[in-house]
């Protein structure tokens, strides 16, 4: 993953449990400076070992942190280094995800090497969707789950999110989601 993932899971850390906590978290999966340049392609064993020592420190499942982590990055990453690009690729949480692959697609030519997921959404009822996720990677449904949450609350749209299927191969996964509109 490209260091400015990294980056965002440290200031998560910094922000949300402090100084002493994230020197814990940055000793046990041992990283340092040169780990958070963010235009830099990593291996993804560094994430992995990132969201290992937080749920290890911070007594939750990993599932728990990616999803805490899904939330902050589009609340507060996205929100302070990519505002123009989420408002320009979606004037809603609908249009914002069939619009994921464009916007993902934007950031090829910035950064070199990188290997983004695919969605596609789908329109089932007036209120209903279900939404493809493909990844060349494992794991990351939590994750999903958790920027899902943070698009809810950045367009002020509430929804229910619940896992409809979920296929790991060789190639990666591919979940379906199926998210309800909440009527207010
Ligand atoms: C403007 C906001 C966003 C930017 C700049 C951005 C950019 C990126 C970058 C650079 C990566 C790392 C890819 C790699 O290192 O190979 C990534 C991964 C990812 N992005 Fe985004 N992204 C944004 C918003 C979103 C949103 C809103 C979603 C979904 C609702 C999303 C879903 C994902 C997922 C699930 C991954 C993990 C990689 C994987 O599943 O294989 N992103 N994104």
């Amino acid at each position: 993953m490209y260091g400015l993932v990294h980056t965002s899971v440290r200031d998560m850390i910094l922000q949300n449990h402090g100084t002493a906590t994230w020197e814990k978290i940055r000793a046990i999966a041992g990283v340092g400076d040169e780990d958070f340049l963010a235009m830099n392609s990593y291996d993804d064993s560094i994430i992995l070992s990132l969201v290992s020592a937080a749920s290890e420190t911070l007594e939750i499942s990993s599932d728990q942190c990616l999803d805490e982590f899904g939330q902050f990055w589009v609340l507060d990453t996205a929100a302070k280094h990519y505002r123009e690009m989420i408002d320009g690729f979606g004037h809603s949480i609908w249009t914002l995800l069939k619009n994921l692959d464009h916007m993902h697609d934007r950031m090829t030519s910035t950064f070199h090497g990188y290997d983004p997921p695919s969605f596609f959404l789908e329109n089932t009822t007036h209120n209903t969707y279900l939404l493809h996720y493909r990844s060349s990677r494992q794991g990351l449904t939590p994750f999903v789950i958790g920027l899902l949450k943070g698009l809810a609350i950045h367009f002020k749209t509430p929804i229910d999110i619940s896992i409809e299927q979920e296929t790991l191969s060789p190639e990666g996964q591919h979940t379906v989601f199926r998210i309800r509109e909440r009527k207010i």
